[in-house]
Formats: C-alpha cells, sequence, structure tokens
C-alpha cells in the first residue's frame, strides 16, 4: 500500500500542491473580468501553496528531497478526454478543478483514517478542510458563470474521471487506482 513509501508519495503530493497553485494563478490571468473568480481564487493559490511549504518540509523531516513528478496519466487523460466534448475551457477547467481537489479530499481522508504512521495521518487530517472548500468554490465559481450547464458538465467530467481512476494501476502518488493488497 502506499504507506510503503512515503517519501514518494509526498514528493507526488508537493507537486500536486504546486500544479493546483500554477492552475489557480492561470485561471486567475486568463479571467481577468471574472470578479468573484479575481476575489477569491488567489486565496485558493496562497493556500496551495502554503500546503507545498508544509509537506515539502514533511519530506525532507524525513530525509527525502523534492525530485521531479513522473508524468501523470490521471490529468493527463483528463485533459484529453475533456479536450474531445469541450464547449468551453473556461467551463472545463472549473469543473476539473472541482474534480480534482474532490478526488484529493478522498483520498487525503483514506491517508487520515488508515495511516499506521499517525504523525503522517496528522498532516493528512489538517488539510481536509482547506481542500473541501477548494472544493465547492470552484463548483460555485462554475455554476456562477455558466448555470445548468456546469451540473451537466460535472456530471459527464466525473464519469470521465471516475472510469479513468478505477484504469489506473496502484503506485506511490496521490491520484493512482487503488492498492489491491
Ligand atoms: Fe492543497
Ligand atoms: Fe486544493
Amino acid at each position: 500500500m502506499v504507506e510503503a513509501d512515503p517519501l514518494a508519495l509526498l514528493n507526488d503530493h508537493a507537486h500536486c500542491e504546486l500544479k493546483a497553485a500554477a492552475m489557480g494563478q492561470s485561471l486567475i490571468a486568463k479571467n481577468p473580468s471574472f470578479g468573484s473568480l479575481i476575489d477569491s481564487v488567489p486565496h485558493v493559490v496562497l493556500e496551495e501553496m502554503q500546503h507545498f511549504v508544509q509537506v515539502n518540509a514533511e519530506l525532507r523531516k524525513r530525509g527525502g528531497e523534492l525530485g521531479v513528478q513522473e508524468p501523470s496519466p490521471y490529468a493527463d487523460g483528463l485533459h484529453q478526454g475533456a479536450a474531445a466534448t469541450r464547449t468551453s475551457l473556461v467551463l472545463d477547467r472549473l469543473v476539473l478543478a472541482h474534480l480534482i481537489e474532490a478526488r484529493s479530499l478522498e483520498r487525503f481522508d483514506l491517508l487520515a483514517n488508515h495511516l499506521t504512521d499517525r504523525s503522517l495521518a496528522a498532516l493528512y487530517e489538517e488539510l481536509l478542510p482547506s481542500e473541501a472548500a477548494h472544493r465547492g468554490l470552484f463548483r460555485k465559481l462554475a455554476r456562477e458563470a455558466y448555470g445548468d450547464a456546469a451540473e451537466a458538465r460535472i456530471e459527464t467530467l466525473g464519469e470521465l474521471e471516475s472510469r479513468l481512476i478505477a484504469g489506473l494501476p496502484f503506485a506511490h502518488r496521490v491520484h493512482s487506482g487503488i492498492s489491491v493488497r
């Protein structure tokens, strides 16, 4: 299971936080007239960078060093799959952010509850409220700008996301398939 290699998990997780911050910055830069997004997403970016600092500190405390992140079949599959039926890039970015936050939250909750390493579990426990708020915020922004089309897209891309994660092999990563052990 994922606990067998906490350094690999933490390295992958640290990169996920960086990507979340970069995604937020890109949303801000490309949607300067979307007032509620401009008001809220900078705070998400700051929180994701704070999470990066926490996760990287945990990695180093355990004798690890930040390395590169392996290519992510999860993220690549989501973006490629969404592009095939896309009507709005902004809507898809908001919906994918919502779905990725939701899946991260699910994984962090599992880690917080099941890791036997309680100090690592405590880190995941601490991150839960913030990621839950991000999940809700991106859904709210999508609904505000796109109405019912947002819910329809959440359903379509949610099915894609579920299929994708079910088909991935297990890895010591935040977004991998499940361990059979
Ligand atoms: Fe985060
Ligand atoms: Fe987040």
